[in-house]
C-alpha cells in the first residue's frame, strides 16, 4: 500500500485522479452550514450538495470532486479511543445525474489498487452491496460490476437495509450503497464463524471501511420514500482513516494528520514520550487534547464566524475547549500552551484551508478568551459547590440535589460532569435525573421564546425596521470589520435588536459612526430592490446573510445601492428615504464575542 507523508498527497492524488476523469474540483463548503437550520456543522461530504442531488443546476457542472472539512460530535465523551474525532476530512466525488454505478465502481476500484495511486492489494478488497428490500430491487447491478472487475464472489456480500442503505438524515436524499473494506488481517478472526466474519458483521477489527459509493436515486419526505429526478453518486473516504490504514498507524493519532500537533503537546507537558504511551489515562488526555484543538481550530476559523456560547454551535465549540483545557491538568500542559499550539494546527493545515490563516488572529484570540473565562468559571463555580457540599455534609444527604447541579450550570457555566467529578471527591452522587428534567424544562422555554419572536409580521412599521437593519448590519461591518456578521434578529414593531459577531464592546465612538452612517444612508435616499439569482452568483456578488435556497438553486436578495446586499426573503420599504430618523438606544454583550444593539425608529 502506497505510504502517505502528508494529507496533502492524499488530497492532490484524489483530486487528479478524478479531475483527470471529467470532475471540477470545488473548494470545501463552510463547516457551518448556512442552508440548512436542522444541523449544527456540516457532517458530511455529500452535506452542502442536497439541493443538487433534489435537481438544482451545480455551476461547476455534473461531476465533481472535493474534500470537506467535517464536525460530527455526537460521540465527544468517546474522543480518546483509537478511532474517533470530532474533525475529519472526507474525499468525495459525485455525479449529479451525470455518470451512475458502472463508472464509479471502475473508478474506486481503479483509484484504489493503481500502483501510482493508493496501491492496495485487489486481492484484500471486500465489498458490501444492498440486499434489497418491498421497494427497492437487491443490487446485482453493483455486485455484477465488482465481479467483473476480479472481486472474488465470496468477497461480495449483501446486507440488508441497515448496512447499505445510506441516508444524510430522517428527511432528503438517499439510497442504497456500496461499501469497500480493506482486509486487514487476511484470515477469519478465531471468535467468529464464516457467516459473520464478513464486512460490515464482523465484531473485531478486521475489516476496514475505505469506502462508501451512494447511488443516491431516492427522496424521504414524510417517511415516504420516491424516486429522484435523476440518478446521482456521492461517494465519501474519510482521510485521516484511509491514511492510517494505508500507513499501517495503530491509530489517527499516529500519522501526518496529528503528528504535529501530538510532538508540540508532548512538548510541552510534564511526560515524557514514553511514558504516555505506556499509560492509558494519558493517552487519552493527550488524544482529546489534539482532537478538541484540531475541530475548535477549525470552527474558529470558518467562514461561519462561530464563537463559544451557550446555544447550537456556539455551545459545541465551547464544549470542545472547556473539555480540552480540563485535560490540559492530566499532561502536565498549561492551558495557555494548549491555546498557542492553535498556530501549529494552522501552520499544518493553512494551505488546503486558506480560511485559516486568514482567521489566525481571530482563532488564538477566541481560544484564549474562552479559557481565560473558564478559569474564572471554575472558581466561581467551585466555591458555590463547595458550600453546597458543606451544606449537606451538615444535613447528612449523600446526593446532589439536582437544582443545584443546574444552578452551577446555568448561573455559573459549569458542566455537570464537573460537578459529578467534584462531588465524588467528597464522595457525593449527584441526581443527575433531577437534573436532565430541568434542563430539559428550561430548553422548552428558551424554544417556546425564540418561536414567539420570530413570528411573521409584516406591518409596515416592522417592514421600516428589517431594512433598517439591512442597513445596520452593512454599517457594523463598514465601521467594525466584515466579522461583524449577523447572530441574531429581532424585530418588533416598536424597535429592532441586532446580534453581530464582534469580540468586544464597541467605543462610544463607534457606536456614533455607525450611527452616523445608517442616518447618511437613509438621508441618500437608496432604493432598495429585489432580485432572484443562482446562489454562486449571489455569493460573488458578495452578498452576506443566512439564506433560504429556492429549490432550483436561486436565492432572494435584497440591495440597497451600493451599500448592502443580503441573502433576504423580505418585505423591504421600496426606498431608504422612509425610515425616518434612527437612534442606537443600547449597545451590550449577548455572550461570548457577540454583541447585541437596540436602536428605534422615530
Ligand atoms: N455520504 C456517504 C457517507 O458519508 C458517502 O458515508
Amino acid at each position: 500500500m502506497k505510504h502517505i507523508d502528508s494529507p496533502g498527497q492524499l488530497r492532490t492524488s484524489y483530486l487528479d485522479f478524478f479531475a483527470a476523469r471529467g470532475h471540477a474540483v470545488i473548494p470545501s463548503a463552510s463547516l457551518v452550514p448556512d442552508r440548512d437550520p436542522s444541523v449544527l456543522f456540516t457532517t458530511a461530504g455529500m452535506h452542502p450538495l442536497v439541493p443538487y442531488f433534489l435537481g438544482a443546476e451545480h455551476p461547476a457542472g455534473t461531476r465533481l470532486v472535493d474534500y470537506q472539512k467535517c464536525v460530527r460530535t455526537n460521540d465527544i465523551e468517546e474522543v480518546g479511543d483509537p478511532t474517533h474525532l470530532t474533525f475529519f476530512e472526507m474525499l468525495g466525488n459525485w455525479s449529479l445525474g451525470d455518470y451512475f454505478k458502472q463508472d464509479s465502481i471502475r473508478w474506486s476500484h481503479e483509484f484504489l489498487v493503481r500502483e501510482d495511486c493508493l496501491a492496495i492489494d485487489p486481492d484484500r478488497l471486500w465489498v458490501t452491496v444492498f440486499a434489497g428490500n418491498d421497494s427497492v430491487p437487491r443490487d446485482e447491478e453493483s455486485a455484477a460490476l465488482w465481479r467483473s472487475l476480479g472481486i472474488a464472489q465470496d468477497h461480495i456480500v449483501f446486507l440488508p437495509e441497515e448496512h447499505n442503505w445510506w441516508a444524510a438524515g430522517p428527511e432528503g436524499p438517499c439510497g442504497p450503497d456500496t461499501e469497500i473494506f480493506v482486509d486487514l488481517t487476511g484470515t477469519r478472526c478465531p471468535d467468529e464463524d464464516a457467516a459473520t466474519c464478513l464486512p460490515g458483521l464482523c465484531g473485531n477489527a478486521r475489516f476496514f471501511e475505505i469506502w462508501n459509493n451512494v447511488f443516491m436515486t431516492f427522496d424521504r419526505r414524510d417517511g415516504v420514500i420516491r424516486p429522484l429526478p435523476r440518478r446521482n453518486v456521492d461517494t465519501g473516504m474519510g482521510l485521516e482513516r484511509t491514511i492510517a490504514v494505508l500507513n499501517g498507524a495503530a491509530t489517527v493519532y499516529e500519522t501526518p494528520c496529528f503528528a504535529p500537533i501530538i510532538d508540540a503537546l508532548v512538548g510541552k507537558g510534564a511526560y515524557p514520550p514514553e511514558e504516555i504511551r505506556s499509560d492509558a489515562k494519558l493517552t487519552r488526555a493527550l488524544r482529546i487534547l489534539s482532537d478538541h484543538l484540531r475541530t475548535s481550530v477549525f470552527i474558529l476559523g470558518d467562514r461561519g464566524q462561530v464563537s463559544p456560547g451557550n446555544q447550537g454551535a456556539g455551545y459545541v465549540l465551547r464544549r470542545l475547549i472547556r473539555r480540552a483545557v480540563r485535560y490540559t491538568q492530566h499532561l502536565g500542559v498549561k492551558a495557555s500552551d494548549w491555546v498557542a499550539t492553535a498556530d501549529v494546527v494552522v501552520d499544518m493545515y493553512g494551505e488546503a484551508y486558506p480560511e485559516l490563516v486568514e482567521n489566525r488572529g481571530r482563532i488564538l484570540a477566541e481560544l484564549a478568551k474562552e479559557q481565560e473565562r473558564f478559569a474564572q468559571t471554575i472558581e466561581r463555580g467551585t466555591a458555590r459547590l463547595s458550600h453546597a457540599l458543606a451544606e449537606l455534609r451538615q444535613s447528612g444527604g449523600d446526593t446532589l440535589p439536582g437544582d443545584v447541579a443546574f444552578q452551577l450550570y446555568d448561573t455559573f457555566g459549569f458542566p455537570l460532569e464537573f460537578t459529578v467529578e467534584i462531588a465524588a471527591e467528597s464522595g457525593v452522587g449527584v441526581d443527575t435525573d433531577a437534573y436532565r428534567r430541568q434542563f430539559a424544562l428550561h430548553q422548552e422555554r428558551s424554544r417556546s421564546q425564540a418561536a414567539k419572536s420570530g413570528l411573521a409580521d409584516d406591518s409596515e412599521e416592522s417592514t421600516r425596521y428589517h431594512t433598517a437593519t439591512h442597513l445596520l448590519h452593512a454599517a457594523l461591518r463598514e465601521v467594525l470589520g466584515p466579522h461583524a456578521l449577523q447572530k441574531g434578529s429581532n424585530i418588533t414593531k416598536d424597535r429592532l435588536r441586532f446580534d453581530f459577531s464582534h469580540p468586544t464592546a464597541m467605543t462610544p465612538e463607534e457606536i456614533r459612526r455607525v450611527e452616523d452612517l445608517v442616518r447618511s444612508w437613509i438621508g441618500e435616499r437608496i432604493e432598495v430592490t429585489h432580485s432572484v439569482m443562482p446562489q454562486a452568483e449571489a455569493r460573488s456578488e458578495g452578498a452576506i446573510g443566512v439564506f433560504d435556497e429556492k429549490y432550483d438553486g436561486t436565492v432572494s436578495v435584497y440591495r440597497i445601492g451600493e451599500r448592502s446586499l443580503e441573502f433576504c426573503g423580505g418585505p423591504h420599504v421600496r426606498n431608504t428615504g422612509e425610515l425616518g430618523h434612527f437612534r442606537i438606544v443600547k449597545e451590550q454583550s449577548s455572550g461570548a464575542g457577540v454583541r447585541r444593539i437596540r436602536a428605534v425608529l422615530a
